[in-house]
């Protein structure tokens, strides 16, 4: 048994892993990690080196006793550990290539969380975290299991659903960036800002927005009207929204809302990229293979700011700060994703929703919202039926239900073009998806 805080990280060699680290260095008098266990695949062992290797230089610039274990036996990372951060890519950026070519292909939307290709990034993710979500119930089962892998919000409503551990939070850092962004437009120091943020993951409004207690919801709406003051991610064109759309609506909408209300814009966006070969997988491949070329270098010992060109940029600060809050019972707010529990009218209770919480030891209780206004509850709650029927299908490997989740979603415009996208995603996919019994179909 570990003395002070262990984490087993699985995915440990993703490029993103230096953020992780660094995080955890900067937080180190708050929340002492004694062992930080980075796990990878036997695929991914090169890059768990590399990374692993800049982990150590890190903590060992930084002068703290953080021991970093490099390991490809996720049980002994397991074994008693206070946190599971899980970050792998199941099937590696070649798979999210397919996610993103394979419905464009067909011209609709391809895209790593959203649509066709966020259904099968969830149908291989889904099983392995499941098993992963098992493994922890026998080594550590006490230990709380925090997923970034995407889709964030299938995965925690599998998670919840079908894993049997109680322990489970979904995390993203899409609303720290928009809190940070929101802070920076308005001219206010972030701690003085609160989002009453509502909805699902990558589908979350800003219900209202608060600048030391009063409401500046309608100075943000004109603000986000303005082109070049656009809430976006670098993995998100920042197409500006309409001002009259954004008065309509009422509420702050996500950098993600753009699929379901520029689902036009962003295709043609998309299907030029398609075109010349640089979709978001193709260009995140490039990123990924300079990054470790940096990472390599043994005087490099700090976090290369070339990791804020990805999207994930500042994920850390939201797990960091998650893990910290659960060790030292703050009390504070922090945007997760979590059972419902009633938080949100309309919304089964035992599903996952993204929400403000309260984060204490005993874990993060969703704060609550009431109903969602009408003009927003529906995509709401089609979504969270899409991510359902897509939960059931990766767990049971069921064509039937994956078919339907596909023509559930408001990305796919056909039936016809569903089945041939499912049908060639299935073969494309197929190394990864054991679950599905190809003799069937
Ligand atoms: C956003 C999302 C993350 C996602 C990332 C993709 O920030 O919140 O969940 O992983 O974008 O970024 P990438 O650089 O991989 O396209
Ligand atoms: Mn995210």
């Amino acid at each position: 048994m570990c003395q002070g805080v262990k984490i087993a990280t699985i995915g440990g060699g993703s490029s993103y892993t230096p953020e992780f680290v660094e995080g955890l260095i900067k937080r180190y008098d708050e929340f002492p990690v004694r062992e930080l266990w980075l796990v990878d695949i036997e695929d991914g062992k090169d890059k768990l080196a590399i990374v692993g290797n800049l982990a150590k230089r890190m903590v060992e610039k930084a002068k703290i006793p953080m021991e970093i274990h490099l390991t490809l036996n996720r049980q002994e990372a397991l074994k008693d550990a206070d946190f599971v951060t899980t970050q792998m890519r199941v099937g590696l950026l070649d798979a999210r290539i397919k996610d993103e070519r394979i419905p464009l292909q067909y011209g609709i939307i391809g895209q790593e969380t959203n649509g066709a290709g966020g259904l099968f990034k969830g149908l291989r993710t889904i099983p392995v975290l499941l098993e992963i979500a098992k493994e922890m119930g026998e080594l550590c089962p006490r230990a709380w299991l925090i997923n970034f892998t995407n889709p964030a919000g299938m995965v925690t409503e599998a998670l919840l659903r079908y894993s049997g551990h109680e322990k489970i939070i979904g995390v993203c850092n899409l609303p720290v960036n928009v809190k940070m962004t929101l802070a920076n437009l308005l001219q206010v120091e972030t701690e003085r800002l609160h989002i009453t943020f509502a909805g699902l993951n990558h589908l979350v409004y800003g219900l209202d927005v608060f600048v030391d207690g009063e409401s500046v919801l309608e100075e943000v709406i004109d603000i986000l009207s303005d082109p070049d003051k656009q809430l976006s991610m670098q993995n998100i064109a920042p197409i500006p929204w309409e001002p009259a759309f954004l008065q309509a609506l009422g509420v702050v909408p996500c950098p993600y809302h753009r699929y379901y209300y520029k689902t036009k814009e962003i295709l043609e966006e998309e299907l030029e990229s398609f075109k010349s070969g640089t979709t978001r997988a193709e260009v995140v491949k490039k990123l990924e293979a300079e990054l470790f070329e940096l990472y390599q270098d043994p005087d490099l010992a700090i976090k290369p700011p070339q990791l804020e060109k990805r999207g994930g940029a500042y994920y850390s600060d939201a797990a960091c700060n998650l893990m910290s809050s659960i060790y030292n019972s703050k009390g504070d707010i922090q945007t997760l994703n979590v059972r419902n529990n009633g938080a949100i009218t309309g919304i089964p209770l035992e599903s996952a929703v993204e929400v403000n919480c309260i984060v204490t030891k005993e874990g993060p209780q969703p704060l609550a919202v009431g109903e969602l206004p009408v003009s927003i509850a529906g995509l709401v709650q089609q979504i969270k039926s899409f991510e359902r029927v897509a939960a059931e299908a990766a767990v049971t490997g069921s064509y039937d239900k994956t078919l339907m989740a596909l023509c559930m979603n408001p990305l796919v415009p056909s039936d016809r073009i569903a089945k041939k996208v499912l049908d060639e995603m299935l073969e494309a996919h197929k190394e990864y998806l054991p679950q599905f019994n190809r003799e069937s179909i």
